[in-house]
């Protein structure tokens, strides 16, 4: 099977983490402030929190903006859970907003239409590595006086009019599960410019106490202070070592990434039954998926068994994402229904994601394409 995607390590890479293994400090250790360091200076943000996972950063986030009971905060519904569910853990609600039909990106104008009194946030996903409309969601923002989030999950090494993605937004966040550009095993990274929210955020990763023990050593002191309530969400500094060790060949993966991702451009763009995401202007997409949209007219029977015949011929294709009001839980606790977000409903039914990661081969890129042709003449109405 031909995963969608996956991790790549290397010597260097094991050899990184097993240094730290053989030092004095396993954890919130000099490694945390290399890896935020460079990580900080790669997307042009003056700070960078390194956390234990993509939702702990955007739970930080959401944090560190001091949502709280009642307060709104806007999202698009195609992402992953965790989008959403930041703004619930700090008991505020998430506020559903439709994206736009060829992007499937947060639509602005969409957002502007949900906002209320009580909104305080807007939280903007990359959705597949294509930056959001960010001049467009800052003018937003600003008018209204909000705070904008960059759930930067999926674009790492992106760009939108010559910024690297991580200095587009107040807070922007990032995972660094296996499958996403870097990986630390689990991580998360949350960048910004401003030095009150990035102090916030290092509290509330080490329980709401404002020195880590690192700090209290060097001072030859013993006394904390437990200030708000935060939580454990800190990252070790082997997982540091990997991720700085990672960093590295960013370059080289988002190179890579957009490669295969223009073969099958390449490939289908003459097909009718099948239609990729549009991609905008003056952006770098930084391909963390490549999702296309099936032609459901077209074609005889549903995504689900054309979904069906690729994994049976060895292709690990997806979907991405169950629009999150959809879910039992959202529908359950805060009335969401179907008719909420009709464009992200209807694309969510012809969606499907296809193998997308460096280490694929031609052949493994040639295999997932003939795989596609041959499902979809076989499913062609006659
Ligand atoms: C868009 C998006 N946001 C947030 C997350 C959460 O990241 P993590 O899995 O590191 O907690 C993910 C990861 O799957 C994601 O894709």
């Amino acid at each position: 099977m031909i995963p969608y995607g996956r991790q790549s390590i290397d010597e260097e890479d094991i050899q990184a983490v097993v240094e730290v293994l053989r030092s004095d400090w396993l954890t919130t250790g000099p490694k945390v402030d290399e890896f935020e360091r460079a990580f900080a200076d790669l997307v042009g943000a003056k700070e960078a929190v390194a956390v234990c996972n993509g939702t702990a950063a955007l739970h930080g986030a959401i944090y560190a903006l001091g949502i709280q009971s009642g307060d709104e905060v806007i999202v698009p519904p195609i992402t992953f859970v965790a989008s959403a569910n930041c703004v619930v853990f700090q008991g505020g609600v998430p506020v559903f907003a439709d994206v736009d039909p060829d992007t499937l990106l947060l639509d602005p104008v969409q957002a502007e239409s949900k906002i209320t009194p009580r909104t305080k946030a807007i939280i903007a996903v990359d959705y597949t590595g294509q930056p959001c409309d960010y001049e467009k969601l800052q003018a937003l923002a600003h008018q209204h006086g909000l705070a904008l989030v960059a759930d930067a999950c999926h674009s790492l090494g992106g760009e939108y009019k010559g910024r690297p993605v991580g200095s587009l937004a107040d807070l922007n966040v990032f995972s660094f599960h296996p499958v996403k550009h870097i990986t630390t095993g689990e991580g998360g990274m949350i960048t910004t410019n401003d030095y009150t929210l990035a102090r916030r955020v290092r509290m509330f990763r080490n329980h709401g106490i404002t020195t880590d023990h690192r700090q209290r050593e060097e001072l030859g002191s013993w006394f904390y202070e437990m200030v708000d309530l935060g939580y454990n969400y800190r990252i070790t500094d082997f997982q540091c070592a990997l991720g700085l060790s990672q960093l590295k060949k960013l370059p080289g993966w988002v190179t890579r990434r957009q490669e295969i991702a223009r073969h099958y451009d390449k490939a289908f763009a003459s097909l009718a039954e099948i239609e990729p995401l549009d991609v905008g202007k003056n952006l770098t997409h930084a391909y963390h998926l490549y999702v296309v949209r099936l032609n459901l007219e077209k074609l005889q029977g549903e995504r689900t068994e054309i979904f069906a015949a690729l994994r049976a011929a060895g292709i690990g294709v997806n979907v991405h994402y169950i629009p999150v009001h959809l879910h039992p839980f959202y529908r359950q606790h805060f009335a969401t229904k179907p008719g909420d977000c009709p464009i992200a409903e209807s694309a969510y039914e012809r969606l499907l994601t296809l193998p997308l990661h460096p280490k694929m081969s031609s052949q493994d890129i040639e295999s997932v394409i003939n795989a596609v042709l041959d499902a979809l003449s076989s499913f062609l109405k006659g």
